[in-house]
């Protein structure tokens, strides 16, 4: 590893060895999250029928196979990711979903515009699924989407808003584990610009965006037991970014705490159920 340990590419380097480790099961423990808000983020950007469309963070594809479908057979999806593994499986499902017109490659989503051939102006719409607060510099990444933009471009983000305040004390029982230096999966969501949508709007217009609207989805997962939580929660962010950091006697000890909380959660039936709060925000390279 290169770098100091909180400088953007060793940071970028962590978050995609994470997501690479919690490729195996991601997206697919069954609870359907992915897909539900790659479809809500694809009808929020309203993609016009042969767009050129750039999903950065493209992970296995939730969010560029819809998108292939709406830019039609004129258009053309590229998702990047800098996790390869991520890629294997996003190709895999396209050629599954028969969707064409859609490719994907190595990339970093804060600096897409490094690659060959990627002129400004590129791309009529950027995309970035559930990516953003996994990125060390946000606005540097918006400022950099608004350049692969042409205009009357528009940029769509997905972005997680607020937990359930149910699991607010059991994701609370690793983050307040977490190794000094190393931020919690909540912190991590939470930090500026992320605080609120008036916050992140104010961040995409200081970015030169225009016309920033938001719409928000309420996703209800629902777990068989707390140990399929923790199935879940292993294959995706809260382990790629934050939990496979704590020391495994930590790890035990917040795995206790959160599962006792969690048995005061469950239904009759032993199922959980956790709503999540989820933003789509659309914004314009110029005013509308
Ligand atoms: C929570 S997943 C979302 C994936 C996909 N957009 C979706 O909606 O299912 C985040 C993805 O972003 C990727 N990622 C994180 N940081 C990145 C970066 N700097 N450049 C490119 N991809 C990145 C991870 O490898 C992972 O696949």
């Amino acid at each position: 590893m290169t770098g100091s340990p909180d400088s953007p590419q060793t940071v970028k380097q962590q978050v995609s060895e994470g997501f690479a480790a919690t490729a195996p099961g991601y997206d697919t423990t069954g609870t359907e999250f992915f897909s539900v808000m790659g479809d809500h983020l694809v009808a929020h950007a309203r993609i016009p029928a042969g767009a050129w469309v750039l999903d950065v963070g493209c992970g296995k594809g939730a969010v560029s196979i819809p998108a292939t479908r709406a830019a039609g057979p004129s258009g053309r999806v590229t998702g990047i990711d800098l996790a390869p593994v991520m890629l294997a499986h996003a190709e895999e499902r396209a050629r599954r979903a028969g969707v064409a017109n859609v490719s994907f490659r190595v990339g970093d989503a804060e600096d897409p515009g490094t690659h060959p051939g990627w002129e400004p102006g590129s791309f009529d719409v950027v995309l970035a699924g559930n990516v953003v607060q996994f990125l060390p510099r946000p606005a540097h990444a918006v400022w950099r989407w608004r350049t692969l933009l042409t205009p009357p471009g528009r940029l769509g983000v997905s972005w997680s808003v607020a937990e359930d305040p149910r699991w607010v004390p059991v994701i609370a029982a690793f983050d307040t584990r977490m190794p000094e230096g190393i931020t919690g999966f909540a912190g991590m969501l939470r930090r500026p610009p992320f605080a609120s949508v008036d916050t992140f709007e104010a961040m995409l217009a200081g970015c030169g965006f225009h016309a920033p609207a938001t719409v928000l989805h309420r996703v209800t997962m629902t777990y068989r037991t707390p140990e399929h939580w923790w199935e879940a929660a292993r294959s995706q962010g809260p382990w790629a970014v934050a939990w496979r950091h704590l020391p495994s006697e930590r790890l035990q000890a917040a795995q206790h705490d959160a599962f006792a909380r969690l048995d005061a959660l469950r239904a009759p039936d032993g199922t959980l159920t956790r709503t999540l709060t989820f933003a789509c925000t659309v914004a314009y390279k110029n005013q509308p």
